[in-house]
């Protein structure tokens, strides 16, 4: 007998990873996931790195206690300063670590909302936003979409704060707002302008803004036309904008580092009381001190991670501009401005099957990413990404070469009209 949380966790579906895992030599027939947001392209060098440390023996203890060694923080405040271009230094005193930013996502929610309050969020966004944070906080998020408008234009933030007072005006009570710089699942970066805009809409509403910046250094260049940068907003000067207590960036290992098995996320706040309920709640979701000992010994050689950028960069663009050609050739359209992250947002919602789709579209968005898992492709959806329409998935595009080509032949294939009674025999023979 379960108490009332514990059986509706119980309901959650929630099941352990599974192992069959395509690859080209040794797993041709397993499934090609596009679903997880992992940079596979560096895995070879990052572990070519890590197996050059030897970890000290203090790494046994439990160390430090529980929020980041003052060694880690230290290095990260000095690389955040440097790649961030932050306006007032970070000190290693407003970071705090915990094991992961899925963790500090939920400690936010924890500490600046009361139950049954809110956090705006503008879709499509990040999915797992939703589980992180209202699983255990009693939290709500309040979606809204910006219609026409651009989410990153100056127009876009206007239609932010319409969607601020309507939500409002629906009983909401609105603690905070969470934006992702850069953007998932669009790749795409806030202008300074669209950025000072949403620290003024926070300012003058009187909630938090929490930047999840976790992407930050996952930009690259596009040769073939302009490319966004991107602006940390902890690069602009708050004065007379909003009070710095109000702003709260995200960042960690697992992205921008293809380090996600480091299990390393940080806080970085100028708010005293903040990160002092932080500090209290990290006792829950400590990080590992061979976890940090092998970051802080990363972050401290800027120059193997100047390099490491450099080739992160080159990769990214590269297994893009693939994932573009793979895409156009299957005449699978696609969200054509990202410079950013780790995915692109593709559009199948020509392909919705139409036995659903007049009456019930997200019903036959859900049917259609069970037929692509049948034959053989994970993706996440749109409508765990809330986004404004339906049809949308995210592909990951982070992974070997056949991997991209296998999955997106799958996808191909099963667009192009194979009848779906013959999908368990394409599940067969993929
Ligand atoms: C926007 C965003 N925030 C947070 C996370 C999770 O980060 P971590 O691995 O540090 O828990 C992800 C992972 O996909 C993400 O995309």
């Amino acid at each position: 007998m379960l108490s009332i949380r514990g059986s509706n966790w119980g309901k959650v579906d929630f099941a352990h990873g599974k192992k069959d895992v395509y690859n080209f030599y040794t797993n041709p027939n397993g499934v090609v996931s596009f679903a997880n947001a992992e940079n596979w392209l560096l895995h070879d060098d990052l572990s070519d790195y890590f197996n050059q440390q030897s970890f000290d023996r203090q790494c046994c203890a439990y160390g430090e206690g529980y929020t980041g060694t003052l060694r880690l923080r230290s290095a990260m405040a000095k690389h955040l300063n440097t790649h961030f271009k932050a306006f007032t230094a970070i000190d290693a005193e407003e970071v705090t670590f915990a094991a992961g930013v899925t963790s500090l996502n939920e400690l936010c929610a924890f500490i600046l909302c009361n139950p049954n309050e809110s956090i705006l969020l503008v879709g499509p966004v990040y999915g797992a936003f939703y589980r992180d944070l209202t699983t255990r906080t009693s939290v709500h998020l309040e979606y809204v979409h910006v219609g026409d408008k651009d989410q990153f234009s100056p127009d876009g933030i206007t239609a932010i704060e319409a969607e601020f007072q309507a939500a409002e005006a629906r009983g909401r009570t609105i603690k905070a707002l969470i934006i992702c710089n850069p953007h998932n699942p669009l790749g795409r970066c806030y202008p300074r302008e669209s950025l000072v805009g949403l620290l003024r809409l926070c300012a003058s509403k009187g909630i938090h803004l929490i930047s999840d910046e976790i992407y930050a250094l996952s930009v690259y260049k596009r040769y073939d036309r302009p490319s966004e940068a991107f602006i940390s907003v902890r690069s602009i000067d708050f004065t007379g904008i909003i009070n710095p207590d109000q702003v709260h960036v995200l960042y960690g290992m697992s992205k921008d580092f293809g380090a996600g098995g480091l299990r390393l996320g940080c806080l970085i706040s100028q708010n005293d009381e903040l990160n002092k309920a932080t500090r209290a709640l990290c006792r829950f979701s400590s990080p590992s001190q061979f976890s940090m000992s092998l970051a802080a010994t990363m972050l401290e050689d800027q120059e193997f991670i100047r390099g490491f950028l450099h080739k992160s960069h080159t990769l990214l663009l590269q297994n893009r501009l693939l994932a573009e050609e793979l895409l156009r050739e299957a005449g699978i359209g696609f969200h054509d401005k990202g410079i950013s992250g780790l995915f692109v947002w593709i559009d199948l919602s020509a392909h919705l099957p139409s036995e659903l789709s007049q009456e019930d579209a997200w019903a036959a968005e859900r049917l259609l990413s069970h037929r692509l898992e049948l034959a053989g492709v994970i993706m996440s959806t749109g409508e765990q990404y809330h986004a404004p329409e339906p049809g949308w998935f995210r592909l990951v595009f982070c992974v070997s070469e056949e991997t991209l080509r296998e999955g997106i032949r799958r996808i191909s294939a099963l667009l192009k009209g194979v009848a779906w009674s013959n999908l368990n025999s394409i599940a067969k023979c993929y």
